[in-house]
């Protein structure tokens, strides 16, 4: 159904009908639009440009379009241009003219910024669940690895022992922060653009404050002319997808080199792998690879809206339709992909006896021996150079630098005494490694609490924000 026309001696030619429907993306927005009308059509009859009985009527039908549309039994067709056009179809056949007359005072500008907005707030949410779920799932699977040490890399040579659960539970970390944003979005972000109209303002519905707050936003967006226009808060929702896909990449990969041949250190589930259409005996990592694969198209979702941003005139332009696309791609991919990836991590067996086999090897120990004698009075600088010599004897003998006698020890610098011995083991190292962020049993054990700790912070904060917006959400 179209919204114009009164001006136009003829309907739009079959190939800009075409360029111009969006109704089969945007109709992801139909319960919010239907909500939105519904706070609307309030303000009308608050304003007095509604009578009660007209506003009720027009309520009702609505309701029910909610209830026909989550059912399907309302959808859009062919000859729609949008989802407001979809909506208002609905309404006009169950209300003849009267149909009509909710979209007094409004805009199609101001009224699909304050539907995706409401969107993006329901789905921010489902996401920022989804992604506590995992941190919730690593931060188990950490829990059970706290006796297990492994090899810690830098550039991906081994560097220092640490705990395994160290290793597991620095993915939580990332996400938690990504959550974080979440929450950051959604303070920012909790204001609503209805009320400014095509881009001036409105002339019949002065209080827009009370729609806004009916929408469970926190407030009216301040120019009409940037509320219109702004979709920062689409961008920001786009580099916080585009983010944790970048999280989620790195996850992928690291459980990709875990379950190769060489390192072992991974079995997954069968349920969580996928085989070979020509080699019988392949059990690939495919959600591994999934899940490095798509933070390419996260990041282009992000980059597509920045250049469509980018020099565009102020107020409402047509090019803002291409704004949703890309948001509903990057949710839907987060969607599925997150419980995914949490189902291979919680399924998976770690191979311990793999994973500690070479905690040692690379000479991982080297740090150690400095830390010794920088504890007796020498310099770091001396004593980065001493253990550096022990390394190269050790080299020299084709064993690591923990595999030194103490003669040896001994005869490259007299500090290095018989006492280096006790620390020369991947317990010690791990163990002396204290500080608050450090990969000691003392250390993790206590940034695993406050992972929990956090986790249920952050879910109290899901819960709490989803009742604000259960009013609207799905409505
Ligand atoms: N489908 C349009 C969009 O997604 C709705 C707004 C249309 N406004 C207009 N002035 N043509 O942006």
């Amino acid at each position: 159904m179209a919204l114009w026309g009164g001006r136009f001696s003829t309907g739009p030619n079959e190939a800009v009908a075409k360029l111009s429907r969006s109704v089969h993306f945007d109709w992801r927005l139909a319960p919010y639009d239907v909500r939105v009308n519904i706070a609307h059509v309030a303000g009308l009859r608050r304003a007095g440009v509604l009578s009660e009985a007209v506003a009720a009527e027009i309520t009702v039908a609505l309701k029910e379009l909610a209830d026909e549309i989550s059912t399907g039994a309302f959808s859009y067709t062919e000859a729609d241009e949008d989802v407001h056009s979809a909506v208002e179809r609905g309404l006009v056949s169950k209300l003849g003219e009267l149909g009509g007359a909710f979209r007094a005072g409004r805009s199609r500008n101001d009224l699909v910024v304050t539907d995706f907005k409401l969107y993006l707030i329901d789905h921010l949410l489902e996401i920022a669940h989804e992604s506590i779920e995992l941190v919730t799932t690593i931060d188990e699977v950490a829990s059970k690895h706290l006796d297990l040490v492994a090899p810690g890399f830098t550039h991906l040579q081994h560097a220092q022992p640490i705990l395994f659960s160290h290793e597991l539970a620095k993915h939580s970390h990332s996400l938690l922060r990504d959550v974080d944003r979440m929450k950051d979005w959604l303070s920012r972000n909790s204001i609503s653009p209805l009320g400014s109209g095509a881009l001036a303002g409105s002339a019949l519905v002065p209080n827009p404050e009370i729609i806004a707050a009916e929408l469970a936003f926190q407030g009216v967006a301040r120019n009409s002319i940037d509320a219109v226009s702004d979709r920062d808060f689409v961008a920001e929702a786009l580099f916080i997808f585009a983010m944790l896909g970048v999280h989620l990449s790195r996850i992928g990969e690291e459980f990709t080199i875990w379950n190769t041949q060489e390192f072992g250190w991974v079995t997954l589930n069968d349920a969580f792998s996928t085989g070979s259409s020509i080699m019988p005996q392949k059990k690939n990592p495919d959600i591994a690879e999934l899940a490095r694969g798509k933070s390419g198209r996260l990041i282009g979702n992000l980059t597509s809206l920045l250049v469509t941003l980018k020099g565009l005139p102020f107020a409402y332009n047509r090019d803002l339709q291409e704004d949703k696309e890309p948001v509903f791609d990057s949710v839907e991919e987060l969607l599925t992909l997150l419980p995914a990836l949490r189902g291979m991590i919680q399924t998976a067996s770690f191979n311990g006896e793999k994973i500690a086999r070479g905690v040692l090897s690379g000479h991982a120990l080297a740090t150690e021996i400095a830390d010794f004698l920088v504890r007796s009075g020498i310099p770091f600088a001396k004593a980065h150079e001493i253990s550096g010599e022990a390394v190269a004897l050790a080299e020299s003998k084709g064993v690591e630098v923990h595999e030194l006698i103490d003669a040896e020890f001994s005869a490259i610098d007299p500090g290095l005494t018989g006492e280096l011995r006790a620390l020369l083991s991947a317990e010690a190292a791990i163990d002396s490694r204290i500080s608050i962020n450090g990969t000691s049993t003392k250390s993790v054990t206590a940034q695993l609490l406050q992972l929990e700790a956090k986790i249920r912070g952050y879910s109290s904060w899901i819960a709490s924000e989803r009742k604000r917006f259960s009013g609207m959400m799905g409505a």
